[in-house]
This record gives structure tokens, sequence and C-alpha cells, in this order.
């Protein structure tokens, strides 16, 4: 799909997720945090800063640095979809954060001046971009020197069954062809090397890399159902796209696919992020 056409779909997607992703914060955040607190540590974010949290969804990941900023500092929280900035924006009244400010902002063209920050957080933003060299270059743009970027990715396929194997699953449903490994989605970013020379063409080096390895819970597998088809992004698209039958057939085929990680009514699926700072 162009890149126009890509991004349309994109917001739409994720205008339809923030509702799940709203009403999940609680488990996604016990899933994921140790994701966000490497991130923010990695930063290092200090009083009076400024810093921008692109492909902030409901906002976790930048609230958990907005504490180090103080009163002077400011939380520039901002995502392309507004049901997430508006999901964001009550859950930061609900905690009373005053220094974060929320905004609609596309991470490729960023209405935002040059050199205008100190520090930019994107978790699991960057691979789902159309175009994720022009949200590096706009990253840099933005970014005051000596500043860094700390962003994070999903690992490979094979070490994020959570993904992959509904995503093959998929695949077979459907008859389509596996995607271009470097096309928007997942797992576009895992390849370290193509990270690495996307940073690289910014004008970024690497300081810090590591992976880091969670674990997704589901108490039975509606729950992992109802995760893959209200949150979990261009999946749950496909899955809405098919007629009922084949989506009854999908479901079937998933649960077998998966059945390895069960244990009693529960799962838990592995999955591994590459978290990098750069500067
Ligand atoms: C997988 S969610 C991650 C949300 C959040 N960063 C987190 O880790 O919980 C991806 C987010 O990227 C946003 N997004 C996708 N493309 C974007 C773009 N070009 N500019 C800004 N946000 C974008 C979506 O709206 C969605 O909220």
């Amino acid at each position: 799909m162009a890149g126009e056409d890509y991004r349309q779909v994109s917001f739409d997607v994720w205008q339809r997720m923030a509702e799940g992703w709203d009403r999940e914060r609680r488990w996604l955040w016990e899933t994921s945090h140790a994701v966000s607190e490497w991130m923010v540590q990695a930063l290092a974010p200090q009083p009076g800063h400024t810093i921008l949290e692109l492909a902030s969804g409901i906002g976790e990941t930048g609230f958990a640095a907005a504490a180090a900023l103080g009163d002077q500092g400011r939380l520039i929280c901002t995502d392309f979809a507004p049901n997430m900035v508006q999901a964001a924006r009550a859950e930061s009244q609900r905690l009373r954060l005053g220094n974060v400010e929320h905004r609609q902002l596309d991470a490729e063209r960023m209405d935002l001046d040059n050199d205008s920050v100190d520090g930019v957080l994107c978790r699991w933003g960057y691979m789902l971009m159309a175009h994720p060299a022009a949200a590096l270059r706009e990253t840099r743009r933005v970014l005051r020197d000596g500043g860094g970027l700390v962003l994070s990715v999903w690992g490979s396929p094979k070490d994020n069954p959570w993904a992959s194997l509904p995503g093959r699953a998929l695949l077979e449903c459907t008859g389509a062809s596996p995607p271009d490994p470097t096309a928007p989605g997942i797992f576009a970013m895992a390849d370290p090397e193509r990270t690495r020379s996307l940073l690289a063409a910014a004008g970024f080096e690497v300081r810090r890399w590591e992976n880091l390895e969670l674990s997704w819970r589901f108490q039975d597998f509606d729950a992992y159902w109802r995760f893959l088809t209200q949150l979990a992004g261009a999946i749950a698209l496909s899955i809405a796209n098919l007629t009922d039958e084949k989506q009854r057939a999908l479901r079937a085929r998933v649960e077998e696919v998966v059945a390895p990680y069960r244990s009693n009514d529960a799962y838990e699926i592995p999955g591994l992020v590459q978290n990098t700072l750069a500067a």
C-alpha cells in the first residue's frame, strides 16, 4: 500500500484501537512497564527539560518521565490519532499531571520548531509509520544537540509468537503472500541492522541497545482473542475484514497454534523488544 493510503488506513485503525487500549491500560502497563522504565532511565530527564513523546498512544511511557521534569519542565505527549490523544489527556488530568501538554501530531511531519526539545521517547511507534526515515529525520530536527532519543521496537517474529502466530494463521486463512519485511508493521524494524542504518541516516549514533523480554498474560483464550480483535492494530483490522465464517475458522486455528503457551486456562505468550538510546 502506498504511503498516503497506508497512513489513512493506519490512522483509522488506531482511532478504533484507542478505546481498547484505554480500557486495558492497567493490564498493558503491568505487562510492559519494564520496557518504559528502561526507556525513561536511559533518557535521564532532568528538571526543566522539555520531553517529546511520539506515537504516545494512551500516554503511559511519557507519564513515567513527567515527575522528573518538575514544574518548570514539560512533557509534550503526542499521537496522530485524536482518540489516543483524548485518552491520554483524560488520564493525565486524572493523575493531576500539571506539566503535560497534549497534541495531535504526525511524527513524520512535526509542527514543532528546530532544536526545541531536550529528549524524545517513542515506544512501539516508528515501525508502524509509512516512512520511519522521515519520522527519524524530523526527530533529529526538533531535538537539541546533545539530546537523546529512546525508542522501542519489536524484535523478530520468532521471538514474538504473540503476534507472529496469529499473523501467520491470517495469511493461511486469506491466502495472501507474506508482506515485505520492511513494510510498515510490527516487525518492520525487527532487523537491528535496519534500525541502526535508519538511525545513522537521520544523523543519530546508537549509545545503548538492549533486548528486553516480556510476557503477555491472558486469563483464557477469549481474553487473547479480545486483545487480537480490539487492540492489535493491523491484525485487528485484518480480522474485522474477514467474513464471520472465516473469523470462526481463524479463531480455531489461532487457538490451536498458541496451545503450547497454555497452562490450565491461562496463556503466557512471550515477546521481545529492542530498546535503543541514540543521540
Ligand atoms: C502500538 S501503539 C503504541 C502506543 C504507545 N506508544 C505505547 O507503547 O503504549 C502505536 C501508536 O502509534 C501511533 N502512530 C502510528 N503512526 C503514527 C504517526 N505517523 N505519527 C504519530 N503517531 C502514530 C498510533 O496512533 C498508536 O497510538
